[in-house]
């Protein structure tokens, strides 16, 4: 956080950078000056947005003499510091329940090469949340940002990035995590441009389900007319969207769902027939397949399945696959094909994006009970 002694000993190192100036610095070698100015205390001018200004402010004063200059690194020393450099984030210290995701004050830091800082608009929930939360997947430390999925703007680009600027709407989904923040510093290659059809809400509700949704209509196994599958968990967020789209394909869909209202759900977004199992679902979706029929087990909503033997398979001729989404999206142009093909579905009208509940991003530990607590239907997303 920047404190009252940071900002006070910012403003004592700029004082004596300005002291040291010997000679006049040429108006080629001024950008370099706001750079390594920036450097020796990042937190003053951490984003690109700022320093460009200040780098206008510099270049457009006529004569860069020394004494101008000294005068532009004074001026700066006594810029008030800005709580901008702090944002709002949920974090988790400790894994556990709800209650541990914790609203707090981070500091996000600047872009560096190949990186964009991004302003999140919304943010996409998703169930791989609440397993890192509660530590069936293992973040790399604690504490840690959760979330893998969001749109926002970029407000700031590493240095001599091309291809991105300030003020575009992009979208990400997967690694790293760190979405539910106010605003997060991203790899620049992994976000995907957001078409003006699309708004923020439902892209940050389609980024992973949807491309989930994707890969595992079309490169997982190939659904064309004439095959069923079996969806669990149908009125869900990726199970909504696996309904529309498979219907779309000319797929008989059989969804299974918890409650009625959400069988109405699945019914309405295209799934033929329904059961409501809901839970510890795997032993029975092996034993409905049909002569070398493919599972495709996703997730782990009701808990991590148990070992399967090579005989279940055997017994059918199965194929068995436990597939993820970052493992069919790890080329720039597998990232591209699959967000392209997403909102174009979505601007076509093949997909209806079910935008179910929203909630203000400080309100997570809400969002992950009623997740958790299969109460939500569609997506659920969170606002900064
Ligand atoms: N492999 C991948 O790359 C990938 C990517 C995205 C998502 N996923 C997986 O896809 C699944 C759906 O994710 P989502 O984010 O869209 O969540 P979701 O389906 O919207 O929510 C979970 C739903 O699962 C069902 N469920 C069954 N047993 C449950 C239990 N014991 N606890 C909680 N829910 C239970 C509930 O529906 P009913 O009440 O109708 O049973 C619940 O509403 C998750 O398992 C997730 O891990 C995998």
């Amino acid at each position: 956080m920047a404190s009252a002694k940071g900002s006070q000993q910012a403003q004592d190192s700029l004082g004596q950078i300005g002291a040291h100036f010997t000679q006049p610095i040429s108006p080629l070698r001024l950008p370099i000056c706001i750079i390594k100015l920036s450097r020796v205390f990042p937190q003053f001018v951490h984003q690109q947005q700022k320093r460009q200004f200040l780098l206008y402010k510099v270049n457009s004063l006529s004569c860069s003499t020394l004494e101008t200059q000294k005068l532009v690194v004074r001026a700066l020393s006594t810029q008030p510091f800005s709580p901008v450099d702090m944002v709002k984030a949920i974090r988790v210290h400790e894994l556990g329940g709800p209650e541990v995701l914790k609203w707090e004050d981070v500091e996000i830091g600047e872009p560096k090469e190949g990186e964009i800082r991004v302003r999140n608009k919304a943010i996409g929930l998703n169930f791989i949340d609440v397993y890192f939360r509660k530590g069936v997947y293992r973040a790399a430390s604690l504490p840690f940002i959760p979330g893998m999925e969001a749109c926002g703007v970029v407000t700031a680009v590493g240095p001599g990035l091309t291809g991105r600027q300030v003020g575009d709407l992009v979208a990400y989904a997967g690694t790293p995590m760190g979405s539910y923040a106010e605003e997060q510093i991203l790899p620049a290659d992994r976000v995907v441009p957001v078409p003006d059809s699309v708004s923020p809400v439902i892209a940050a509700s389609i980024m992973v389900k949807g491309m989930t949704a994707q890969f595992l209509l079309h490169r997982c196994f190939k659904v064309e007319p004439g095959h069923t599958i079996l969806v669990h968990a149908a009125a869900g967020g990726v199970g909504s969207l696996l309904c529309q789209w498979a219907n779309a394909l000319g797929a008989t869909v059989i969804g299974t769902v918890s409650t009625k209202e959400k069988a109405a759900q699945a019914k309405d977004d295209g799934a033929h027939h329904y059961d409501s199992v809901g839970k510890d679902t795997f032993q029975g979706s092996l034993a409905c397949l049909k002569l070398r029929g493919y599972m495709v087990s996703f997730g782990q909503s009701s808990g991590t399945p148990d070992l399967v033997p090579l005989s279940a398979l055997a017994a059918k001729s199965l194929f068995l696959t436990r597939p993820t989404l970052m493992h069919y999206n790890v080329t720039r142009d597998e990232l591209l094909g699959a967000a392209g093909e997403l909102f174009a579905n979505v601007a076509s009208g093949v997909l209806r994006v079910r935008v179910n509940h929203t909630y203000p991003l400080s309100q997570a530990p809400q969002a992950h009970a009623d997740l958790e607590g299969r109460k939500t239907t569609g997506s659920v997303v969170l606002i900064p």
